[in-house]
């Protein structure tokens, strides 16, 4: 075949497989049998690789991504990309539609009503018809050039149908059976549809974002002069039939119901026609048909039509004059992002933490609240200065939910410092983490220290952040070893605070640590990723001595427990032979703690639970923490699981119990009160001299 052959071979082929694309994909029909497409698409790949010079960038082979890594690079928009202003009651929704028409009185306004995608904003930039460029919003001016990842999406045209140079402002959106059915499958877990596509977004390897079925909606046009269409029904008709995915839920409001028919028609577009007082009815029917939309929207849009109008009208720094969110949900609370500083943990694992203005949030006041690492940050697109609405997750946790309104400070997504905040070692990224790579660094130290004196491990009475804080830096103890070896009652005289009563307790409680089951002097060890669900696992399936851990476990073994992964079981085996760790080991058996499982000790109880999956929410009275009762379950049979679903057998709830709660109740999950458990387990004793009051027996 001849060159000039083969090149229009491949016109021909890229042509075809576009448009089969754009049915497949934005108009929802198929043109061809997959075995068709598929066949077409490997003869151009197949031209491609033989004559990469063939390839273009629109190909509808670049969709499928690439395993070359590639960062964001920052890059400035070429339209302002502003938010928008928001109501939450429908009545605002009039009131803003009221005053537009009141001072707009020379001209007939309508507007248009579209749903408002739950999704993560990008721009698309097409220079004469072609890709050139998707950014993410960031923080209005400036973005993150996501190109690569965003090519993948098929709904995203790499070619118009037009040469046109314009930027298209939409929505990428993952549907929600798709979210259930990956989400299902990770390890960690998205709290919803939108987190999930904002990190697919980030994704490093394109070809990790392909594998996501991300979709995109899109909602505005911005042409390179100036906007070549009377209103924006024409707007969305010209996207559409430049080859964009447009929701095609939308509504349009004139003063009579026949203008707004006139105007759909006219536009040759489909949607509900209403006079401006069906407005009300309409936001109604919407909000109730939500629930059975195949995606998630967080609320509706209400915007101007007339694009003269929009112009004369303008825009703040933040939003546009000419439109009205209606958000469904108010959020729990929104803050001001005052700062971002980082905190280093005991694994030297670095953990942004946002400090906001002091909020109340279902009774508790909120200051700081974790960003986990620098792809969280990403994800969020968060800078200081931004307002953020915060929730609080599965009812105990804040978390940044998204940010709804950017800083007027220009200042861009925050970004990790390069050296370590505590000791100046330079950090290194792990994985999504950053850490110190400093082992000795005073802050790994303290954390290590603390961690293992905390009520959750070894639980020693007197030894809290502050008494350790205040040891350490005065340089009476630095490592474990120290807690059993150290003189306590030395401090009497030497420190204030530190009397005859505190040292002897502390004292009493070091001696108590010692007799700590095996389990917990292993969660003790602060070994990552070996914290007391893995434990359990681990020491239920066989492990259960420390000899047996040391000389028996191999990654292949661990990994084969379910539950356990192999990055999991990676971690437990590294660290274990860490020649820190041995050291340690070696050192606790020496100071006379449990090295092994007892048996007698965990088994005498009646198996009253067997079979059965208990979940434990809220505050007890004789469970401090309340990880004491899962013991109590334990013992006796059942199994923990961490959320309540159809299949949990029982909810032991205690005092403020939340979201599980209710979830226990309306999926007729059997709740169990502190009291009943008592009884149930036998802890509580009847006390007949108290006239059949009865007292609880606990714990010996
Ligand atoms: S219009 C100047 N329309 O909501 C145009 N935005 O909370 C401003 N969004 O940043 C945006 N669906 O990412 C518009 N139908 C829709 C939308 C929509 C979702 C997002 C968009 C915006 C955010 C504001």
């Amino acid at each position: 075949m001849k060159m000039e052959d083969i090149q229009e071979r491949a016109l021909q082929l890229r042509t075809l497989l576009l448009r089969y694309q754009h049915s497949y994909y934005v108009t929802g029909k198929a043109e061809v049998s997959d075995l068709e497409y598929d066949r077409l698409f490997d003869e151009l790949s197949s031209i491609e690789e033989k004559y990469p010079e063939l390839k273009t960038p629109d190909s509808p082979t670049q969709r499928v991504g690439s395993d070359l890594t590639s960062d964001f690079p920052e890059v400035q928009h070429s339209i302002p990309v502003l938010s928008l202003d928001k109501a939450y009651s429908a009545q605002e929704v009039l009131s803003f539609m009221e005053r537009c028409t009141k001072n707009a009185s020379s001209e007939k306004l309508s507007f248009v009503l579209e749903e408002k995608i739950d999704g993560f904003s990008i721009v698309l930039y097409y220079r004469d018809g072609v890709l050139e460029r998707a950014v993410t919003r960031g923080n209005g001016y400036v973005g993150n050039d996501v190109t690569a990842n965003v090519k993948t999406i098929q709904a995203v045209p790499l070619r118009l149908t037009k040469p046109e140079t314009l930027a298209v402002r939409g929505e990428v959106f993952l549907p929600k059976e798709d979210f259930e059915r990956i989400n299902l499958a990770l390890d960690e877990p998205y709290a919803n549809p939108r987190n999930l596509a904002a990190g697919t977004i980030r994704r490093i390897k394109s070809s990790d974002t392909a594998r996501v079925p991300l979709s995109v909606f899109c909602y505005e046009g911005f042409w390179e002069n100036s906007t070549p269409f009377y209103d924006h029904l024409h707007i969305l008709r010209e996207l559409k039939d430049l080859g964009f995915k447009v929701d095609s839920h939308l509504s349009c409001f004139c003063r009579t119901r026949e203008e707004a028919e006139e105007k759909l028609r006219d536009a040759g577009l489909e949607g509900f026609a209403g006079s401006f007082e069906d407005l009300a009815e309409d936001i109604k029917k919407r909000s109730s048909d939500r629930p059975h939309l195949p995606y998630e929207i967080d609320g509706l849009v209400l915007k101007v039509n007339e694009i003269g109008q929009r112009e004369l009208m303008g825009w703040t720094e933040h939003h546009p004059k000419w439109a009205m969110a209606y958000k469904f949900e108010a959020p729990q609370a929104e803050a001001i992002v005052q700062d971002i500083d980082v905190q280093v943990g005991r694994t030297g694992r670095i953990t942004p933490m946002a400090r906001i203005s002091a909020t109340e949030l279902s009774g508790s006041v909120i200051r700081n609240i974790t960003l986990h690492n620098q792809d969280y940050v990403d994800e969020l697109e968060l800078a200081i200065g931004d307002t953020v609405s915060i929730s609080k997750r599965g009812d105990v946790i804040p978390a940044v939910e998204n940010v709804t309104e950017k800083n007027s400070r220009g200042n861009t997504t925050w970004q990790m410092p390069s050296l370590c905040p505590v000791c100046s070692s330079p950090l290194i990224r792990k994985g999504a983490h950053h850490f110190c790579s400093n082992p000795s660094c005073p802050a790994r130290e303290k954390g290590r220290l603390e961690f293992f004196c905390a009520k959750k491990q070894m639980d020693i009475e007197g030894l809290g952040s502050k008494t350790i804080e205040l040891l350490y830096d005065r340089g009476y103890i630095k490592t474990i070893q120290d807690i059993f070896t150290f003189n306590w009652t030395s401090l009497i005289d030497r420190e204030e605070g530190f009397g005859l009563k505190k040292t002897e307790a502390i004292e009493k409680a070091v001696k108590e640590a010692v007799k700590a089951p095996f389990r917990r002097v292993l969660v003790s060890l602060g070994i990552p990723e070996f914290g007391k669900k893995a434990v359990d696992l681990v020491v239920e399936n066989g492990f259960d001595s420390m000899d047996r851990l040391l000389n028996e476990a191999t990654v292949e073994k661990l990994s084969a427990i379910g539950g356990i992964g192999p990055v999991t079981a990676k971690y437990i085996v590294d660290s274990l032979h860490e020649e820190e760790t041995l050291n340690l080991i070696s050192d606790l058996r020496l100071f006379g703690l449990n090295m092994s499982e007892k048996e007698k000790e965990e088994n005498t109880e009646d198996q009253i639970f067997a079979g059965q999956s208990w979940c434990v929410t809220g505050t007890f009275e004789h469970f401090k923490p309340r990880d004491k009762a899962m013991e109590e379950i334990k013992k006796r049979g059942g199994t923990e699981v961490s959320s309540v679903s159809s299949k949990t057998s029982c909810l032991l709830a205690g005092e403020n119990a939340g979201s599980k709660l209710q979830k226990a109740i309306s999926l007729g999950v059997k709740v169990v009160s502190e009291e009943e458990f008592l009884k149930m387990t036998g802890l509580f004793r009847k006390e007949e001299s108290t006239g059949g009051e009865s007292q609880p027996d606990l714990f010996g």
